[in-house]
């Protein structure tokens, strides 16, 4: 399943991906786009013409078409048993438009094509304007280069510019790009894939972007994004992992040559891109070794404007963090109001979103029985279940130690 659905609030709908691309004996392999109307039965189509991916990250909706992108997500055989990565993630993104009139005259037996582009470097999420003018789509894409979220930190890892040992305690972080974010704004026409007009926006003073904000909660922003609230780590030139540095050293499309990354710590940022000029308006710049994650854009009260709002981030620090609240369009003015108690200690935080209490009564009938619910998950233990599961985990046994055969056998039942 791809990690984030697609809202439709205008058609009052949650658009998302499921998927099966690794040849997994007893798995039908294929890619479906799913659509659920708040209530009633979930409708899927399978889709077809789409090029093998990794994984699917990310599904936007607009007037007409569901966007969909790909992310990089490299698995290898010999890393199950503890071997090294050996190639390099893909650098570009995979994108699919699926017109939503096809679905609608699709029968159930059809594969719906789709339109597909490539676009260089990969990609993590994706914003997108819900408006789409003479069938042109704009679409908003979170660059990662040189960044690969299958590259921890692993016990007795080296960093890259001195060979020493990397504290234990970071085991298990993800590594950084060794790249700046690049955030880039793409008009597409939909119906034939053709890429009218590009442009990127990166700064060589921030880096280690993560996750990105947008104000939702109105229509002419959802119609039209206008702004983007970015997070961002920074950058240590001592926190390259020695596995990073052998596979992306000679990394081909480098907005900061491979030879040229910053020697000194980039502070981490809250940042604001103006998707208009497409340039960071502002940023406001933490101390070393303290970051902001995520940001969540939360609008004023009768909010009249884009900006019109607030920005609430998690602060990373030495314990305790701290919640910080932002004038949306006045970052760099720093934090509003800063909130902390002594065992506020949580974790690396994910994704985080602000949704508005709901006005008028609930728009749908769909709730969830618990009995109901609970007798639906021991149904899903049923033997014809249990025998397919157990059928599907010796085949991903088999690929784990002879991937050739587990591939022979998946080729064989297609
Ligand atoms: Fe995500």
């Amino acid at each position: 399943m791809a990690a984030h659905p697609g809202p439709d609030e205008r058609e009052h709908a949650l658009w998302f991906v499921n998927y099966v691309m690794m040849p997994i004996p007893g798995i039908p392999s294929g890619c479906w786009l799913a659509r659920w109307d708040l209530e009633g039965a979930v409708k899927r189509w399978k889709l077809g013409g789409m090029t093998p991916f990794d994984s699917i990250h990310d599904v936007k909706v607009t007037q007409d078409y569901v966007v969909i992108t790909d992310l990089p997500f490299v698995v290898e055989p010999q890393t199950f048993m503890g071997g090294k990565r050996r190639r390099a993630a893909q650098d570009f993104t995979r994108m699919w438009i699926v017109r939503k009139a096809d679905l609608e005259r699709a029968r159930p037996e059809d594969e719906v094509p789709v339109k597909e582009l490539t676009i260089p470097y990969a990609s993590g999420h994706i914003a997108i304007d819900y408006r789409n003018p003479n069938g042109e789509l704009t679409v908003y894409l979170q660059h990662i280069g040189a960044a690969d979220l299958t590259v921890s930190f692993e016990r007795g890892e080296t960093d890259a510019r001195h060979g020493r040992m990397i504290d234990p305690n970071f085991e298990g972080m993800i590594s950084l790009g060794l790249q700046p974010p690049i955030t880039g704004r793409y008009r597409i026409k939909a119906e034939t894939g053709e890429l009218l007009e590009k442009q990127h926006c990166w700064d060589k003073e921030f880096w280690g972007g993560i996750l990105w904000s947008q104000n939702i909660t109105r229509d002419d922003s959802v119609d039209h994004a206008q702004n983007l609230w970015y997070g961002a780590l920074g950058w240590d030139p001592d926190m390259i992992p020695s596995t990073m540095w052998r596979l992306y050293k000679d990394y081909p499309n480098a907005v900061v040559p491979m030879d040229a990354l910053p020697t000194h710590y980039i502070p981490g940022k809250l940042g604001r891109i103006d998707l208009e000029t497409m340039k960071y308006a502002e940023w406001w710049e933490y101390p070393t070794g303290t970051f902001p994650h995520p940001p969540t854009f939360v609008p004023r009260k009768n909010a009249k404007h884009d900006t019109d709002g607030y920005v609430v981030v998690v602060v990373h620090q030495g314990a305790p963090k701290e919640v910080q609240i932002f004038d949306a369009a006045n970052l760099s003015r720093g934090p509003l109001a800063r909130a902390t108690a002594p065992t506020f200690n949580p974790p690396l935080l994910l994704h985080s979103c602000y949704y508005a209490p709901r006005r008028g009564p609930r728009n749908s009938r769909y709730a969830v029985d618990p009995y109901r619910d609970a007798w639906g998950a021991l149904r899903g233990f049923s033997p014809s279940r249990m025998g397919s599961l157990l059928k599907a985990a010796k085949g991903m046994a088999t690929m784990a130690r002879r991937p050739e055969k587990a591939l022979s056998i998946a080729r064989t039942e297609a």
